[in-house]
């Protein structure tokens, strides 16, 4: 189990090292990610390097017997670079550069940083490629995470390339992206731009392809640096810091190029589903590489600083959250940072060692977990077992979040609902690209999916064909890879295996335009609409409760109506659908079940299924997760929670029992699957 933080020694003095030193092996530190923005501290200006400080502080860690995972110190540009080079910086939509002065202004496509990066990391690579110290390589830090899109000059000629490569020829290009429409017919690719500022609705195409193109670019950089390290003659894993559902970024693209997955995570303390907000982004992380463990990366140690307001975590909760990354396949609990830094943007973020001292709550309770984890036997290794397949997709994303569309709706919140249900029953859940449903599940859930691959198509039909239950829908099979819709209508991939052709969307919305315009433009705003009774619509039959987001019109040619909207746009027509198939079924939902109507929903699907939680009752704050043989129990609650499960405790050997959880308590207990 690693142990530690972010450690930037170039902030202080050095005579306050070993004292860092003694406090990190007092604390359980067993590794630190050093120098992820030293850049203008290794390489002062284009021709003067300073390595000397950077091996001090690595022996002074190895010797103290802390490893390091080592970046490659290219998140911050350093201000000789962007004066000498202003090519390097991106570009808002408008073509506004960023200036140096924060962090992450330049350009990832710019030819000149990546010449220099490069360069920098080359030089990393070759001094501490094998020193017994270093245990990891961090390559950059949270790629794209500000700089979520570039329109320079820079990616304009990068995405003209991306483009020619994806398509060949401009004619092909034209067809994709549908320009016969508003004249938008290009000539050459030298006239295609990035999706700069315009008056009305750009091309839905145009920008589908440039998010994979920005993804694919932040990609690019991490494969660029990894080969450099490489080539080097490095042999230790090489990673790059996730955030989790981070929108920019298709992180189920990126993972077979990471050898070990890592993620930040901070969890929003006004959040209220916050403990099912963080476990969906463990269960995503975790279904990047299936079957092996993780790293957490980051986390706070206590409040953040960059939210509107930032409070503290209450007693327990970072030991709960921790427990939770753990049970979720974590094998490692890092923080942002080790010292609280003195000065600059940061100064009030939490650290491991904060800037009032080791009389601090913060203090002691890191160097409580960290004795807690240290004295951990060896944990099962994730198992890749999780019966249930969440599909959740990012090119899916950005596309049903486009604009122009029947509703606006807030994809990752919608499928979040999904499950958060599960989680509440304690299943243990796989979120995946359609692609990767097989037949390991025995039930698939695919809401939304807007955007299906014919190879996502295929898959989920040859999971029902296998003996699978697949829920898909509403919203789902509308557009090809290029957002545009194929021949034949909608459902046209999954529409025999459902046994249900489609009508209409029948979008709902709260009856009052005010409630909308009123909300327009706020975050959220869709989720809000969802939640707003007056949008909600019944239905009645075998399930019955209320649905929300939409009320298509479908035909259930060849399947049971399970349930029938019984008022709105299409009251008489069926809301919920079987085709029973072989040992399996193909269910279509027409609508999104209400928060109300959610959980009904999913336990018919789960009965078909013959899937069950983990543990019978949970308790309503109570969290159940298993991970191979390990189940870890938390209560995310205020008020103490009695739980009965199987198994013994991992750290004692009692017997679980029954037994009651302190608020913010958790325990792990060894019980073997039933039936494995
Ligand atoms: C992360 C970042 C860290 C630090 C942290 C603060 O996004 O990687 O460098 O800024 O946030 O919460």
């Amino acid at each position: 189990m690693l142990y530690g933080a972010d450690y930037n020694p170039d902030q202080w003095p050095e005579d306050v090292w070993p004292e860092d030193v003694a406090l990190m092996r007092e604390a359980g530190v067993t590794t630190v990610s050093l120098g992820i923005f030293s850049w203008s501290r290794l390489q002062p200006s284009a021709d003067t390097w300073d390595f000397a400080w950077l091996d001090r502080i690595i022996d002074l860690l190895h010797s103290g017997g802390i490893g390091v995972n080592l970046a490659t110190a290219t998140a911050s540009a350093p201000p000789w670079m962007t004066t000498a080079h202003p090519d390097i910086l991106a570009a808002d939509e408008n073509g506004s550069p960023y200036w140096h002065g924060s962090r992450q202004h330049h350009s990832p496509a710019s030819p000149t940083w990546r010449r220099l990066a490069v360069e920098l990391v080359r030089r990393l690579a070759e001094r501490y490629g094998d020193h017994p110290g270093v245990v990891m390589w961090h390559v950059d830090n949270e790629l794209g995470c500000h700089l979520n899109e570039d329109f320079s000059d820079a990616a304009r000629d990068a995405f003209r390339v991306w483009l020619e490569k994806r398509y060949g020829s401009v004619d092909a290009l034209n067809d994709a992206w549908g320009t016969a429409f508003w004249s938008q017919r290009y000539g050459s690719l030298d006239e295609v731009f990035p999706p700069r500022n315009a008056p009305f609705i750009r091309n839905p195409s145009q920008v589908l392809d440039y998010k994979r193109f920005m993804s694919d670019t932040w990609l690019d950089v991490f494969l660029d640096q990894k080969r450099i390290i490489r080539e080097a003659g490095a042999t230790q894993p090489i990673s790059t810091n996730m955030m989790g559902a981070f929108p920019p970024a298709d992180y189920a693209s990126w993972a077979p190029h990471i050898d070990v997955i890592t993620d930040d995570c901070y969890p929003d303390p006004l959040d209220p589903q916050r403990r099912f907000t963080t476990a969906f982004q463990r269960d995503l992380v975790r279904s990047l590489k299936r079957g092996t463990p993780w790293i957490l990366m980051e986390q706070a140690t206590d409040a953040v600083n960059w939210r509107p307001s930032n409070p503290s975590k209450m007693p327990g909760q970072l030991a709960a959250e921790t427990a939770q990354s753990i049970g979720r396949g974590a094998d490692g609990i890092m923080f942002f940072q080790w010292r609280q830094s003195r000065a600059g943007a940061e100064k009030f973020h939490s650290a491991m060692v904060p800037q009032a001292g080791r009389r601090t709550r913060t203090w002691k309770e890191t160097v409580a977990l960290g004795e807690r984890l240290s004295a951990l036997p060896e944990l099962p290794t994730p198992a890749d077992d999780a019966p249930v397949a969440l599909v959740f997709d990012w090119e899916n994303w950005w596309a049903v979040e486009g604009e122009g569309h029947p509703t606006r709706l807030d994809y990752l919140q919608l499928v979040r609902d999904w499950h958060a249900a599960l989680v509440r029953r304690g299943v243990m859940v796989d979120i995946v690209p359609p692609e990767k449903v097989d037949s390991r599940y025995r039930l698939a859930i695919a809401p939304f999916l807007y955007l299906l691959r014919s190879a996502g198509a295929a898959a989920l039909t040859s999971f029902v064909d296998a003996g699978g239950v697949l829920a898909a829908g509403p919203f789902t099979d509308i557009v090809d890879d290029n957002d545009r819709f194929r021949d034949g209508g909608f459902l046209t991939q999954l529409g025999p295996t459902l046994g249900v052709a489609f009508e209409d969307f029948r979008a709902l919305v709260p009856p009052a335009r005010e409630v909308v315009a009123e909300r327009a433009g706020e975050e959220g705003s869709a989720s809000a609409a969802r939640n707003d009774p007056r949008a909600h619509v019944a239905f009645d039959g075998r399930l019955r409760g209320s649905g929300t987001v939409v009320a298509e019109a479908v035909w259930a040619d060849d399947a049971e109506a399970v349930a029938t909207f019984t008022a709105g746009p299409s009251e008489g027509r069926p809301a919920i659908t079987r085709r029973a198939h072989g040992s399996g079924a193909a269910w279509y939902l027409a609508t999104m079940p209400a928060p109300d109507s959610l959980d009904g929903v999913l336990g018919a699907l789960l009965d078909d299924a013959g899937v069950a939680g983990e543990v019978g009752e949970i308790p309503a704050d109570v969290e159940v997760a298993r991970r191979g043989e390990l189940l870890t129990i938390i209560n995310h609650g205020t008020e103490p929670a009695t739980v009965t499960a199987p198994g013994a405790l991992l750290e004692s050997g009692e017997p679980f029992g029954t037994r009651s959880l302190d608020p913010q308590g958790f325990v792990f207990a060894l019980a073997p699957r039933e039936g494995a």
